[in-house]
């Protein structure tokens, strides 16, 4: 394991879950959790996409202390057949594949430090949670993490893994889309961020591209930035849609072609 990772790797079993030990939170950790609550739930309303708007009604505690996984996993379940894993923090690729392709999104179980309140470049449990658990409980949006996770599992046997994690980040991480209410948020980066969440939408800087598969699968990243470049759904449908052909030809040609930026 990477040493630099953050997280307490040596309870976790093959598959990297641990048990999320909710008892052991402080209140300060709790307290630290609403206060970043409270601040996206203030940009929520203008910001986010209606599916993300509507599954977090649905999540009533959402906002008053670090969720217990469990709970929150009864009504996954019963939504959509997706349930949640704790894990101490980032995993391999191979594990990360594996528990989306079994309809398991890991989340990381610690919260950041109160002087992260802006900014941390590892996912936490607050980014985990709330950028990409709500979203879960949309159909479309659930089928196609499910088939994300089986396509990473494919584009480890063709080496193409690269090309796909960028095609994750410029949608899942940080995607925008086309609503009657104007350009929304979906991106749970975007979505668990105090900042960039205004910045995506209103700011006259980056690059709002219409979603275009090869162009995302080349487009390289930042992790410690706002994004120079964002892509545009028209809908979860279009994301599952376009994303459904055999990327396997796509890979061998992209391969050859210069990265964009
Ligand atoms: N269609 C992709 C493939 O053949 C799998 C995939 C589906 C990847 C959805 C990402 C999202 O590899
Ligand atoms: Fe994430």
């Amino acid at each position: 394991m990477k040493p630099q990772l953050r997280g307490d790797y040596s309870r976790a079993g093959a598959d990297y879950v641990v048990a999320q030990d909710w008892a052991r939170y402080t209140s300060e950790e709790h307290a630290l959790y609403r206060r970043l609550f409270e601040r996206q739930s203030k940009l929520v309303p203008r910001y986010a996409c209606p599916e993300w708007i509507e599954a977090i009604s649905r999540l009533e505690s959402a906002g008053r202390e670090i969720p217990r996984f469990e709970e929150v996993s009864r009504p996954l379940r019963a939504a959509t057949g997706w349930e949640i894993v704790a894990v101490p923090g980032l995993i391999p690729d191979d594990a990360f594949f594996t528990h989306l392709a079994n309809r398991r999104f890991p989340v990381t179980v610690w919260l950041r430090r109160p002087e992260e309140f802006d900014y941390i470049v590892e996912p936490d449990v607050f980014h985990d949670f709330l950028g990409h658990v709500p979203l879960l409980f949309d159909r479309v949006y659930a089928d196609h993490l499910h088939e994300y996770g089986k396509g990473g599992l494919k584009a480890m046997r063709l080496d193409a893994v690269k090309m796909l994690a960028r095609l994750y980040w410029f949608t899942i991480e940080f995607g925008l889309m086309r609503t009657p209410l104007g350009i929304r948020a979906y991106g749970a980066g975007l979505l668990s961020s105090g900042g960039e969440l205004a910045y995506c939408v209103d700011d006259a800087r980056p690059r709002r591209r219409p979603f275009d598969l090869e162009r995302t699968m080349r487009t390289e990243y930042q992790i410690d930035r706002y994004q120079d470049t964002y892509f545009i759904i028209d809908s979860f449908e279009q994301l599952m849609r376009e994303t459904a052909p055999d990327f396997t030809p796509i890979y061998e040609r992209l391969r050859k072609l210069p990265a964009l930026r």
